[in-house]
């Protein structure tokens, strides 16, 4: 099972109307859709979208019968389409995000995300479509894999773990997480103690093959003409990658764009320029969550109303 990150923060955040209507963006084992339900009516509507066949299968097990609630198996960088399509774009309450990976997504050998558990080289959220990291690897060029590996794993040495890549796959296959894990441990110079070497590169292509920050882009890029006036806006971030853009973003929509100089506007003129307000600027989890649960330490919750 998966123990959700900052639950009770996040869903007091989103003002739960009995009526409502919410989206929560990553269902993964439904622990953040299940409070929401708890506070809707029967005329409230939960949308619950999850790339990974698996939590889809999950969500339709748990709440497949139950009318509230509207499941999808797309990515939410599609949310624009996916609130047109339920007819729902402009009306949304409230829309929840809590990125990255589930507990059953890493813990299953299978799924290829740790590079602590052999199982293939996978790491696809969506197993249904795209390409796996295996197959990537199999045909990147050693220049692209570097970028990748410097650009989302900030891996200072991804250079020397793009060149032991490509010099591998040429005698041999890399099909296992084990098989790469201990190819980069050789390759670079162990510098922290706490982590394993492996841990920026898997990162690294986790988020490249599942077009993480690119969904997460358009997801935010949306959200303001799905929700509602005074609807709201969570998200829950686990690297710096995504806060950033998730602050940026924010920030953005609350600070309105520098204007020229001299333009004859009133300040109800400019005020109106402004698109959301900050409801939570930036918290983290408590002592005792972090305790309990220990993937809770790198949380960010980020939440913005729209105006
Ligand atoms: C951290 S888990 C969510 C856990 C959930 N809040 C809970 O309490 O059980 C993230 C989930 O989001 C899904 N996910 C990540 N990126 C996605 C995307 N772009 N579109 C749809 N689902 C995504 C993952 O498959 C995973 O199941």
């Amino acid at each position: 099972m998966h123990t959700s990150v900052l639950l009770k923060e996040a869903v007091e955040a989103l003002i739960i109307k009995p009526n409502g209507i919410y989206i929560d963006g990553t269902f993964g084992r439904g622990g953040h859709s299940a409070a929401i339900l708890s506070q809707l009516s029967e005329q409230g509507r939960l949308i619950v979208i999850d790339k990974d066949p698996q939590a889809i299968s999950y969500a339709e097990s748990t709440y497949g019968k139950d009318p509230r609630v509207s499941i999808v198996h797309r990515g939410f960088g599609e949310l624009k389409a996916i609130a047109d399509d339920l007819n729902i774009s402009g009306q949304v309450d409230g829309i929840l995000l809590d990125l990255g990976v589930s507990s059953p997504q890493l813990d299953e050998a299978a799924r290829g995300f740790s590079f602590m558990r052999d199982g293939p080289l996978d790491m696809r959220m969506d197993t249904s479509r795209g390409q796996s990291v295996a197959e990537f690897l199999a045909h990147a060029e050693e220049k692209e894999l570097a970028n990748i590996i410097w650009r989302y794993g900030e891996e200072k040495f991804s250079r020397k773990i793009a060149y032991a890549i490509v010099s591998t796959r040429e005698l041999q296959p890399l099909t296992t997480t084990l098989e790469l894990a201990k190819l980069i441990e050789k390759s670079i110079p162990k510098v922290d103690k706490f982590k394993h070497p492996a841990t920026r590169s898997f990162q690294a292509l986790r988020i490249y093959i599942n077009r993480e920050l690119e969904e997460l882009e358009q997801a935010l890029a949306v959200s303001h003409s799905v929700l509602k006036s005074s609807g709201r806006l969570v998200v829950i971030s686990f690297h710096s990658l995504e806060d950033r853009i998730v602050k940026q973003f924010m920030q953005a929509q609350i600070i309105p764009p520098s204007l020229p100089r001299g333009l004859p506007l009133r300040q109800s003129e400019i005020n109106s320029l402004q698109k959301m307000r900050w409801c939570i600027k930036m918290q983290r989890a408590d002592e005792n969550e972090i305790a309990q649960n220990v993937r809770s330490r790198s949380a960010i919750l980020r939440v913005a109303e729209k105006l």
